[in-house]
């Protein structure tokens, strides 16, 4: 590698965890609520609830929330951050859901995480991850080739002794994934592949036909064209799924809440 990208890498990580600590060093009072309620503020100041979101995983959400971010944080085992395993704590207690669907896992860190929202909340839920499992790249992202991604998948599931996941090797423009996106109404669907427009915008397309009325569709890395303003240790997203996200159609979907450059769209009940 370049090694002036490198030194401006190693001096943004520690940018990064500078922040981060001051972050964790400055709090006061009883350990932080999100209520439902306070989504709202996530859309109007989205910089200011994802600091919030970010406390409340630092002094409120359970121990193994922080044990499986921090296995997951470990040797490149995922990416993400730390307001997401909040996001997602939310997003489950308040949805229950019974079906879970995710478009791109890398070595399963958020689909083991929808299993352990699920585990904790006690919901019999359906966890189905759609991935070529392979080193599958795209014009933003790069992947190590010499992991084994399926097996590697299920030993982190194991690791948590979570149940293991339904697991289907394609890529999400093939017949088989359109098949199984086809084969029930989703409670929740985590778009998070390929992040080129036209992909993102295919796989859109699909889940947005196959979430049940009132499910949720959570768009990754979509976050550029809002007010979010990213600290040094987070990231606004990519140009793909954050044009996509301007298109979507709020007369069938509504936004409900913003977690950094995550975007949550419900589709609206009829
Ligand atoms: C950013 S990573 C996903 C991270 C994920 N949130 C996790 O925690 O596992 C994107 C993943 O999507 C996969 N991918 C690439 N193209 C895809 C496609 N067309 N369909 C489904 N997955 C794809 C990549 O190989 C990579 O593993």
């Amino acid at each position: 590698m370049n090694p002036l990208r490198l030194i401006r890498g190693k001096l943004r990580e520690r940018r990064a965890a500078r922040q981060r600590a001051a972050l964790r060093a400055g709090y006061t009072g009883a350990p932080p609520e999100i209520a439902c309620a306070d989504w709202a503020q996530s859309l109007s100041d989205p910089t200011a609830f994802y600091l919030r979101a970010v406390e409340f995983f630092d002094r409120s959400l359970p121990e193994e929330f922080h044990a499986h971010r921090n296995y997951f944080t470990q040797h490149g085992r995922g990416f993400g951050e730390d307001a997401f395993h909040t996001q997602w704590f939310l997003l489950f207690r308040e949805f229950r859901p019974q079906s879970f669907l995710e478009i791109g896992v890398f070595r399963g860190q958020s689909l083991s995480l929808a299993a352990l929202c699920a585990r904790h909340f006690q919901l019999a839920c359906l966890v189905q991850g759609i991935s070529p499992f392979s080193a599958a790249g795209d014009a933003v992202s790069k992947y190590a080739r010499d992991v084994d991604y399926y097996a590697d998948t299920l030993e982190n599931f194991s690791h948590f002794k979570l149940p293991a996941p339904a697991l289907l090797k394609a890529y999400s423009t093939d017949p088989t994934a359109a098949e199984t996106i086809a084969a029930r109404p989703w409670d929740i669907i985590y778009i998070d592949g390929n992040h080129d427009y036209e992909i993102a915008r295919a796989d859109w397309r699909l889940c947005a036909r196959h979430i049940r009325p009132g499910g949720l569709i959570v768009l990754d890395d979509s976050g550029l064209a809002t007010k979010f303003r990213p600290p040094a240790f987070a990231t606004g997203g990519h140009p793909g799924p954050s044009r996509l996200a301007e298109e979507i159609d709020r007369r069938e979907f509504a936004e409900i809440l913003q977690v950094g450059h995550n975007r949550v769209f419900q589709k609206i009940a009829r």
